[in-house]
């Protein structure tokens, strides 16, 4: 309890009053039912890719040409440790990432890093990803090709990281890794798993810039994983 009244500081420090404001509904994260809708399982996505470390598959995804990386300056790989037990994969890149080619290094970063910080991870000790490798011009969702076409190297990147937990943020991100259309808003405290790793999904960072309401939601989830962290590390 202590640790959770500790955690809602550190919270309330970052967001501000407004992330209190809003009431949770009952049903927000415990004791929900195991998920038992679509398969996870990518029946639609036959492409596999094949590198045998990460850095042939950053060497793999370097060298692939399509119409978005024609438009791009750089493609984002990744950031952060690949050892790290926690990863977490967005959605693409925007225009301060496809500068830096770097994930999450705009403002969208910056609260992801408090929103870390929070719950007491450092962005130092994660690894961070994304579903999309370049950048959609004027930031549109990217489209389902444009996902189709990355998700081998991202479903591989996980095998090859082995991450002990996955935070999906944003609902491009659940979409892709989960192969479901269920809203994360349906999917948030269900116990899931991808490739035999625990999985949470979670709201966008940007998202959240756009709707304060839902920090606390998020904060529940960031309080899921420190809980999954406490418990792997003893
Ligand atoms: N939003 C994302 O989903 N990924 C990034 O790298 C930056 C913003």
């Amino acid at each position: 309890m202590h640790d959770l009244l500790k955690h809602m500081a550190r919270w309330y420090g970052t967001f501000g009053i407004d992330c209190f404001l809003h009431r949770v509904p009952q049903s927000s994260t415990q004791n929900l039912p195991e998920y038992t809708g679509d398969t996870g399982q990518h029946q639609g996505s036959r492409k596999t890719c094949e590198a045998a470390s990460i850095e042939a598959l950053e060497m793999s995804v370097r060298s692939i040409d399509c119409p978005l990386k024609r438009m791009a300056k750089n493609t984002v790989f990744a950031d952060g440790v690949p050892e790290a037990d926690i990863m977490l994969i967005g959605e693409a890149p925007g225009q301060e990432e496809d500068e830096q080619g770097k994930p999450f290094v705009g403002q969208s970063g910056m609260l992801l890093n408090n929103m870390l910080l929070a719950v007491g991870i450092k962005r130092s000790a994660v690894y961070i990803t994304n579903v999309v490798y370049w950048r959609p011009p004027g930031n549109r969702t990217p489209s389902a090709d444009e996902v189709a076409l990355c998700l081998p190297y991202v479903m591989r990147h996980i095998a090859l990281a082995q991450p002990k937990v996955i935070v999906l943020l944003g609902g491009v991100a659940v979409r892709a890794v989960l192969d479901t259309n269920v809203p994360i808003s349906r999917l948030r405290g269900v116990n899931r798993k991808v490739l035999g790793i625990d999985v949470i999904p979670t709201f966008h960072p940007a998202y959240l810039l756009r709707s304060p309401n839902q920090k606390l939601q998020a904060f529940k989830d960031f309080i899921a994983l420190r809980k999954l962290m406490d418990k792997f590390n003893g």
